[in-house]
């Protein structure tokens, strides 16, 4: 389990088989410093690590679930910190977890703060949510990914409205266009966010992970390749006790009791 108590920017805590990470630097909007991308990270890989959590929930504040990257940070950075620095790159291994992840979306979720978002596996918003990518408001472009999981997620008009003016997107349009799982009353966000991410960890952990690793794969690979890796990842699942306990508890008529092995 994370130890939250070495955090100053985010908390963590477990419910049942849920982790949940919570930003909290509420004065800067939950704006993403490099202190806080350390400690997202450092927390979500600790929970992904531990056995006992079967998905974990990133949320934010009422206001904002974060206002993107720290600008007064990044104003006094040159090219040549942010490329010896690899400046964002830790956000990445967000992408490789093998837990499920799910961001529960209120208020902002612009600029990284929306990337943030779309490097979680779900996206449950509440309807006071507004998406964008205002990178180009500030001379710069997206980058934690996304002008490519934005295209991915809404396709190539869309993502161009929204990057190339930088205009904020409300809950409705976001999820007529797919970017979001659900959309929920703001105050229900969380509680709605934690019973799906329980209902996900209630599943076989395997499954659950190798069922992720093959809808990513639609993400960034052909059809062909895609299928390939779904058959071969299907397969695998034959080797687990998850598996023979699923379909024995179906064919004797009673609930599975996965052992996550
Ligand atoms: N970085 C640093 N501080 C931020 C911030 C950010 N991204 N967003 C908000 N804040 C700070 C503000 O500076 C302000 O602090 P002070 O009180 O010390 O001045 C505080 O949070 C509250 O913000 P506002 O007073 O601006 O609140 P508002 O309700 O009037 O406006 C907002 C809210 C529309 C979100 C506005 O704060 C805003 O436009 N923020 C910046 C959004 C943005 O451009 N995000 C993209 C950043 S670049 C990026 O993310 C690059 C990338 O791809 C990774």
């Amino acid at each position: 389990m994370a130890d939250t108590l070495k955090y100053e920017t985010i908390q963590v805590r477990t419910e049942g088989r849920v982790g949940v990470i919570t930003l909290d630097r509420p004065k800067a909007l939950n704006a993403l410093n490099t202190q806080l991308m350390t400690e997202v990270v450092d927390a979500a890989t600790a929970l992904d690590a531990d056995q006992a959590v079967g998905a974990i929930v990133i949320t934010g504040s009422d206001r904002a679930f974060a206002a993107g990257a720290d600008i007064k940070e990044m104003s006094e950075k040159s090219f040549s910190d942010v490329q010896s620095e690899r400046f964002f790159g830790d956000w990445d291994r967000l992408a490789g977890l093998s837990t499920p992840t799910i961001a529960a979306v209120n208020g902002f979720a612009l600029g990284g703060g929306c990337e943030l978002a779309m490097l979680c596996d779900l996206i449950i918003a509440g309807d006071t949510a507004k998406f964008g990518q205002p990178e180009i408001t500030l001379g710069v472009i997206p980058g934690i990914g996304g002008s490519q999981r934005l295209t991915r997620a809404v396709g190539k008009a869309k993502a161009m409205d929204l990057i190339l003016t930088g205009r904020q997107m409300k809950v409705d349009e976001a999820e007529r266009l797919g970017l979001v799982s659900r959309v929920v009353p703001a105050e229900q966000t969380l509680s709605t966010a934690l019973e799906v991410a329980a209902e996900i960890a209630g599943k076989s952990s395997i499954a659950a992970s190798l069922a992720k690793e093959a809808v990513n794969r639609a993400f960034e690979s052909g059809l062909t390749e895609g299928v390939r890796t779904e058959r071969s990842l299907f397969y695998s699942t034959f080797a687990t006790d998850d598996q023979t306990e699923g379909m024995a508890a179906f064919v004797e008529k009673r609930k599975p009791t996965f052992t996550h092995r």
